[in-house]
C-alpha cells in the first residue's frame, strides 16, 4: 500500500475526536460525521465561543455515539484521554482573529500551545489521520490571484495567521518525525447558520442583518471595495470529510469559492436576499485588516479531494437570513 493510499481514512465506522466541535463549522462537521456513520464521535470544546445548542439535533440523532466533553485543548491529561483508541482527530479549536490581536499570549497559549499537544498525542496514540482548519490568513494580502497554496506566507501580519502557519508547520513536522498523517485546510471567509449572532466579535453579516432588520441601511465603513471570498460553511464541513476519506496526506488546500465579492456588493447580495430595497450607507474608512483583496485557486482540493463548493451566494445568503431570524426570534 502507497504512502496516499494508507492516508485514505473512511468516516463510518470510525471512533473520531472532534476539537471545537460546538463551534459554527465544529459543529456542522458532527452533523455530518453522525450523518455519515461515526461508530463514535467525541467533541472537545471548553465552550468559549461555542454552544451546546449546536450540537443538540445530532445528539438527538446520534443517541450515545455523540460526547460533549466541556474541556481545555490545552488540559493535556484531557486531551491525551481523549486521543487514545480515536482513528481520526479533525482539529477546528481555535480563538478567532480579533481576540488573538487583542490577547496574543491567550492566543500564544490556546492555538499554539493547544495546537501542539492535539497534535503531539494525535501521534502518540497512533491516530490514522487528523484534519486540521487553518486559514487564508497565512497568505496576508496575497500578490498573487487566485491565490494558490503555493503561495508564501510572509505578507501576513496578524498573530492568528502566524499561529496557523506555525500549526502547519508542527503538522508537518510530525508527518516528518512520527509518520502522522494529516492534511490542513486553508478556509476564506466562512459564513452561514451557527455563526456567532451575539457576541463581541460578531461578523459584518451579522452586524448587517440587525441593521436591515430594523430598516437602517448596512453601514459599509470605507469605499466597500475590498474583496472577500466566502464558502458556506456546509461545504466547509464537507472539505473536512473529505479530506479525510482522500489518498493524501502531509499537503494544505484552499477552501474557497474562487469567487470574488466586494464588501459593497456582499451588501446588495444581502439586501436582496432579505427582500429590502434599501441601499447600502458609507462610512469613513477604518483599518479593520490590511488584506483588501481575497480570490482563491481551489482546483488542488477539486483534483485531489473531489471537493468542489455546492452553495452559491444568493442560496447561501437566504439561509442564513432564514437561521438568524429563527435564531433571534424574528418574525417578519
Ligand atoms: N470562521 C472563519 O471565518 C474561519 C476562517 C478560517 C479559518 N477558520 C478556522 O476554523 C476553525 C473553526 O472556526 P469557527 O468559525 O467554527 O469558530 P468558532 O469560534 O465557532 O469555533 C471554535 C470552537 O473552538 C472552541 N475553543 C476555542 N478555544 C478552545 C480551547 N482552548 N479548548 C477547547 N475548545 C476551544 C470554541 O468554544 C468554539 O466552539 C478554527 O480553527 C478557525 O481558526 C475559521
Amino acid at each position: 500500500m502507497t504512502a496516499s493510499e494508507k492516508a485514505a481514512q473512511p468516516v463510518s465506522g470510525q471512533k473520531i475526536l472532534v476539537t471545537g466541535g460546538a463551534g459554527t463549522i465544529g459543529s456542522t462537521l458532527v452533523d455530518q460525521l453522525v450523518d455519515a456513520g461515526a461508530a463514535e464521535v467525541v467533541v472537545l470544546d471548553n465552550l468559549v465561543r461555542g454552544r451546546r445548542e449546536n450540537i443538540a439535533a445530532a445528539q438527538e440523532r446520534a443517541g450515545d455515539r455523540l460526547t460533549l466533553v466541556e474541556g481545555d485543548i490545552n488540559d493535556l491529561g484531557v486531551v491525551r484521554e481523549l486521543t487514545a483508541g480515536k482513528d481520526l482527530v479533525f482539529h477546528l479549536a481555535a480563538l478567532r482573529i480579533t481576540q488573538c490581536a487583542e490577547q496574543p499570549r491567550t492566543a500564544l497559549e490556546s492555538l499554539v500551545d493547544g495546537t501542539f499537544s492535539v497534535i503531539e498525542q494525535a501521534a502518540e496514540a497512533g491516530v490514522k489521520k487528523v484534519v486540521a482548519s487553518s486559514s487564508a490568513s497565512v497568505y496576508g494580502l496575497a500578490e498573487e490571484f487566485p491565490t494558490t497554496e503555493r503561495h508564501h506566507p510572509y505578507n501576513n501580519d496578524t498573530f492568528y495567521g502566524a499561529a496557523k502557519a506555525f500549526n502547519e508547520g508542527m503538522l508537518r513536522s510530525f508527518h516528518a518525525m512520527k509518520g502522522l498523517d494529516y492534511v490542513a485546510l486553508r478556509y476564506f471567509n466562512v459564513y452561514g447558520p451557527r455563526m456567532d449572532a451575539y457576541g463581541v466579535y460578531t461578523e459584518v453579516l451579522i452586524r448587517w442583518m440587525e441593521r436591515i432588520q430594523r430598516g437602517e441601511r448596512p453601514l459599509i465603513f470605507g469605499d466597500g471595495l475590498q474583496t472577500m471570498d466566502f464558502v458556506h460553511v456546509h461545504d466547509i464541513a464537507r472539505a473536512n470529510v473529505l479530506a479525510a476519506q482522500a489518498p493524501v496526506t502531509d499537503d494544505v488546500y484552499n477552501i474557497a469559492t474562487a469567487q470574488e465579492i466586494s464588501l459593497a456588493g456582499l451588501a446588495d447580495a444581502l439586501l436582496k436576499a432579505m427582500d429590502s430595497d434599501l441601499t447600502p450607507e458609507f462610512g469613513p474608512a477604518r483599518q479593520v485588516n490590511g488584506v483588501t483583496r481575497r480570490l482563491a485557486d481551489i482546483s488542488a482540493a477539486a483534483r485531489d479531494l473531489g471537493w468542489k463548493p455546492t452553495i452559491g451566494m444568493d442560496e447561501g445568503l437566504r439561509g442564513l437570513v432564514a437561521w438568524w431570524k429563527q435564531e433571534t426570534g424574528v418574525t417578519a
